[in-house]
């Protein structure tokens, strides 16, 4: 296994639209141990294969507290999802240190293929809920502070614009 870079906001490949998985295969199955590898490390609750910059519908959670419960979604689709809102606050690896606050659907079902390409259907809530579909949006290339006013979406791109010139400078 090894761990994968993780993309930051505002890399414009944050907003590639992923493709769906042919065929659920070793290439896949590593990548799926990779971003699990890489999810664990970086001490998330999810990562979607768009922040990996590749550009395929793999998703890899775990919102157990005991973080032993891996869940893999590929080619992962929404069947329902409730009328009922909830607001929670969300934060992302690929923008570290930032947390806002997001309203979505507070329960949804999603169909998804396994690591062993095996069909299956999860019934989400919340924090469950909310990673879903935090993480279905980036496979569409959407980051959560989009969902954030423009000057608040503008301040965070610079502060982190200016946090990676400085690491950069740091490792100089
Ligand atoms: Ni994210």
């Amino acid at each position: 296994m090894a761990r994968l870079n993780i993309l930051r906001y505002p890399d414009p490949r944050l907003h590639t639209v992923a493709r769906e998985v042919r065929e659920v295969d070793e290439r896949i199955r590593r990548l799926v141990d990779d971003m699990l590898e890489t999810m664990y490390d970086a001490e998330g609750v999810g990562l979607a294969a768009t922040q990996v910059d590749v550009h395929e519908r793999v998703i890899v959670m775990d919102t157990s507290d005991s973080r032993d419960r891996p869940l893999v979604l590929i080619n992962p689709r929404i069947v329902e999802a409730s009328t009922e809102m909830a607001v929670n606050e969300e934060g992302c690896l690929s923008v570290p240190q930032i947390y806002d606050r997001v309203e979505r659907h507070a329960r949804v079902t999603v169909q998804a293929l396994d690591r062993a390409g095996e069909p299956y259907e999860l019934q989400a809530e919340g924090l469950t809920s909310v990673c879903v579909q935090h993480e279905m949006d980036h496979l569409l290339g959407k980051v959560f502070v989009e969902y954030l006013s423009p000057l608040k979406r503008d301040r965070i791109r610079t502060k982190m614009l200016k946090r990676t010139r400085d690491e950069l400078q740091r490792m100089r």
